[in-house]
């Protein structure tokens, strides 16, 4: 019999666009461009079904720390699949891999931290955080205290409520949202936002005095969270100024906001400490992470919370019966066999020890571009990066239509055998944490040439 809608020949290509709903992707386009395959993967390179050998310059998506084919990720889950290949946490009931993992993570947890609650994603992990504080402030007998703040440009998923909190348009567009009690404030972008003359000191100091004038317009008592990246990754990789997070937090602590920590890009040693939160001084209540926790290798996910958060929730879940909250897969044994195992391995050889090492070479090929005639703002850490594309370096004047530039280097750079990922006009590097100095230069190699190449067209 043949399948509705399968007018079309059996190329996985022709069978991609008759069957498949892609993720952030223009569908319309989709419809005549079809897909790039990708077969399979080894070190920090992917090879498409034509063979053609690609630098992996995002890690997938900002997740493949360990890089492909590392084999004792694949024992770990072959060894968990035979043992217990699938079981829940529900109802009192437990395993070994999942308790594993939650002392493991309690242990590495920048700040003291209570109990982990796991789920899949970075959206699940952070719409759980959103659920524990409505629910914290319930059991405080504060039901008013219940707004989030995030921030323009921020990204925390695409659930109905952490796509809220994204401070991205094209998330909303459409999809009627954001929902209610959620605010976005200013982004900590000094190149962009910053105001003439104004000093990373001083936009800090403005910014934390914006946050402050927010909370005092909304109600403080209507106000019950943050969430911030340490470093905001989609929305173009914005590294804050140094003292940003000292003078926000002091604000928050006033007002008695709690902060949580999106660790989903930055967790796991990508800013050169284990966590972003070392890396820019945040001390959370809410901790959540995904991504480099199993390498990408399976999905995974966690909240970490403090103790007086977890109190709350034995107290609600002892008045109401139950912890009403959890999905299926939360603590899956193979994902959390995957995850424990990644974090052995980040711990034998010293991942972070590697990031720092290696960092120095990748920030400096990236600042140097900064020179490039395209480029108005190289910025980066660790091992995380971006180039800002505009029409006017003097004047920041940005390309018109925005996005045009971005998509040409992005194709231009994937034409050198580099995967990057253009945001607007930004273009980002998040490479496997494992990859050598030489491989770092090999990936600048490419990516100038692509912008080299990029001159003509946008300068004609
Ligand atoms: C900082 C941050 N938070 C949350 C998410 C959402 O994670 P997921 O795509 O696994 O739902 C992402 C995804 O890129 C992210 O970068």
């Amino acid at each position: 019999m043949t399948a509705p809608g399968s007018t079309a020949g059996n190329s996985a290509a022709s069978r991609d666009k008759a069957f498949v709903l892609h993720p952030y992707t223009n569908l319309h386009a989709h419809e005549t461009q079809g897909p790039m395959i990708i077969e399979r993967g080894e070190g920090i390179h992917v090879f498409d079904d034509g063979g053609k050998d690609y630098i992996e310059g995002m890690a997938s998506l900002w997740c493949v720390s360990l890089g492909w084919g590392e084999e004792r990720l694949v024992q770990a889950a072959t060894k968990q699949m035979r043992q217990l290949s699938t079981y829940h946490i529900f109802g009192h009931k437990s395993h070994e891999p999942g308790i594993d993992l939650a002392e493991k993570l309690i242990g590495l947890a920048p700040v003291p931290m209570s109990k982990v609650f796991f789920a899949n994603s970075g959206s699940e992990a952070n719409d759980t955080a959103i659920k524990l504080i409505w629910y914290y402030n319930n059991a405080l007998g504060r039901p008013e205290k219940k707004k989030i703040l995030s921030r323009q440009r921020a990204y925390h998923g695409v659930t109905v409520a952490t796509a809220s909190l994204t401070g991205l348009p094209n998330n909303h567009r459409d999809f009627d949202l954001p929902i209610a009690r959620i605010i976005h404030g200013d982004c900590p972008h000094h190149y962009r936002n910053g105001l003439e003359g104004e000093s990373e000191e001083a936009f800090a100091t403005r910014l934390a005095e914006q946050l402050e004038a927010l909370i005092l317009a909304e109600g403080p008592d209507t106000i019950a969270a943050m969430f911030a990246e340490p470093i905001m990754g989609a929305g173009g990789v914005v590294v804050p100024p140094a003292t940003y997070f000292a003078k926000i937090q002091a604000v928050l602590k006033k007002y008695d906001i709690l902060l949580v920590a999106d660790e989903v890009i930055c967790g796991f040693g990508r800013t050169g400490n284990f966590w972003g939160s070392q890396t820019v001084g945040m001390q959370p209540d809410i901790l959540t992470c995904a991504k480099q926790l199993s390498s990408g290798y399976l999905p995974i996910s966690a909240v970490m919370v403090s103790d007086a958060i977890y109190r709350a929730c034995v107290e609600e879940s002892r008045k109401i019966g139950t912890f009403g909250h959890g999905y299926t897969y939360s603590a899956h044994p193979v994902a959390a066999a995957v995850a424990l195992e990644t974090l052995n391995i980040y711990e034998e050889r010293d991942i972070v020890g590697h990031v720092r090492s290696v960092a120095p070479a990748f920030q400096s090929r990236l600042k140097a571009l900064a020179d490039h005639p395209l480029v108005g703002e190289a910025r980066g850490i660790g091992l995380i990066g971006a180039l800002e594309l505009v029409a006017d370096k003097a004047t920041k004047t940005p390309f018109d239509p925005p996005g045009r530039a971005g998509a040409l280097v992005n194709g231009l750079a994937q034409d050198n055998g580099l995967i990057v990922r253009a945001m607007g006009d930004s273009i980002a590097l998040c490479p496997p944490l494992v990859i050598s100095e030489a491989e770092i230069h090999q990936t600048f190699d490419r990516l100038t040439k692509a912008l080299d190449a990029a001159v003509p067209v946008l300068r004609g």
